[in-house]
């Protein structure tokens, strides 16, 4: 059975096929990092413009590449991530969705866009079952949830303020590093001592479940202006290891209160080498997908589409997407 995944939640427009629960074809990403690196963030008006322009060609490729020449027949089941996300990004994705189902006669299945990271995971390591926790790192989420079964989700805890990646990208910006600030930092951080600035741990202290990363950018600009002498990869390394931190020592607390000792780490931010490293060295099973799995892509989508559909799950053609979309 072959699913066809498709992701426009923000500014990667990806397609994606996927044989059965977990082969995976193909898939594609168009990326817009050029488009929006001048503006040092996503635009939302210029991501749904650039989606538009993408889609069709970027799936005619993926149908060419896959040697698909009768899609009504060889392709079973379209699933769309229709939130959260950018309004105008998810119409475009789920629009296209709507259209391809009614015209090759397929079923449809709506995503999550956060269950679709769980299952990046899923599509890498065949010997991950719930339960388990998840921790969701991107530009927009921070979120750790406790998966009971495959579409029965719990919060845990989450951010109070601004995402991981976020914050990556808004220190980056004002450290004049460009965009996307993550593999910015990352790189700019190597070879840099990441105790040279004090930087506190956001909510380490807190019994809760939670995070929070405003505070902790509001440091690194400070340090940066109190001491102009500052090594920039001193200043980096020492960001990235506080934010990191602050991810583990919630892993951490999360895996003592539920008693589950398995992690799986996606979204963006699980691209990053210095987490990677930090979540080797812990009393529990980590799981990470390959890093080309970590940010937005359509195979992640297919493999929560087509659980999802096992499930029973079916979207009817008049859904609406939600850009605040919860699990
Ligand atoms: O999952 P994603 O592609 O999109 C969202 O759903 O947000 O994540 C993008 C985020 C950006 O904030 C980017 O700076 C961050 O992930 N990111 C990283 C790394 N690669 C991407 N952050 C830290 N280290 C990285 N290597
Ligand atoms: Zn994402």
């Amino acid at each position: 059975m072959l699913t066809l995944g498709i992701e426009t939640s923000c500014d990667d427009t990806s397609v994606a096929l996927l044989e059965g629960a977990r082969h995976l074809r193909r898939f594609l990403v168009a990326s817009q990092l050029e488009d929006h690196e001048a503006f040092g963030g996503v635009v939302p008006e210029l991501a749904s413009r650039k989606h538009l322009e993408n889609f069709l060609p970027l799936l005619s490729r993926l149908l060419t590449e896959c040697e698909i020449k009768n899609p009504s027949r060889e392709i079973h089941l379209i699933a769309v991530t229709d939130g959260p996300g950018l309004m105008g990004s998810l119409l475009i994705g789920t629009t296209a969705a709507k259209a391809l189902a009614q015209v090759w006669e397929v079923p449809l299945i709506t995503v999550n866009h956060l269950e679709g990271h769980i299952f990046a995971n899923y599509l890498a390591h065949d010997d991950l079952f719930p339960p388990f926790i998840t921790l969701i790192v991107s530009g927009g989420h921070t979120e750790l949830i406790l998966v009971r079964s495959f579409g029965d989700y719990v919060l845990l805890g989450a951010t109070r303020d601004d995402a991981i990646g976020e914050a990556f990208d808004k220190i980056a910006r004002l450290l004049g590093l460009g965009y996307p600030g993550g593999p910015a930092i990352e790189k700019a951080a190597r070879g840099g001592d990441p105790a040279a600035v004090a930087l506190p741990v956001p909510m380490a202290d807190s019994p809760d479940i939670e995070f929070s990363f405003s505070g902790l950018k509001t440091a690194v600009i400070w340090a940066s202006k109190r001491n102009p002498y500052l090594r920039l990869e001193d200043l980096c390394a020492s960001f990235q290891h506080a934010a990191t931190e602050a991810l583990v020592c919630k892993v951490e607390l999360a895996v003592r209160k539920t008693g589950i000792r398995k992690v799986a780490v996606s979204g963006g931010v699980a691209a990053n080498l210095e987490l990677r490293r930090k979540m080797k060295g812990v009393p529990w099973k980590t799981y990470f997908p390959p890093i080309e799995l970590c940010t937005d892509n359509g195979a992640m989508i297919a493999a929560a589409g087509y659980n999802a559909y096992k499930r029973g799950e079916r979207a009817s053609l008049s859904f609406m997407p939600d850009p605040s979309k919860s699990l």
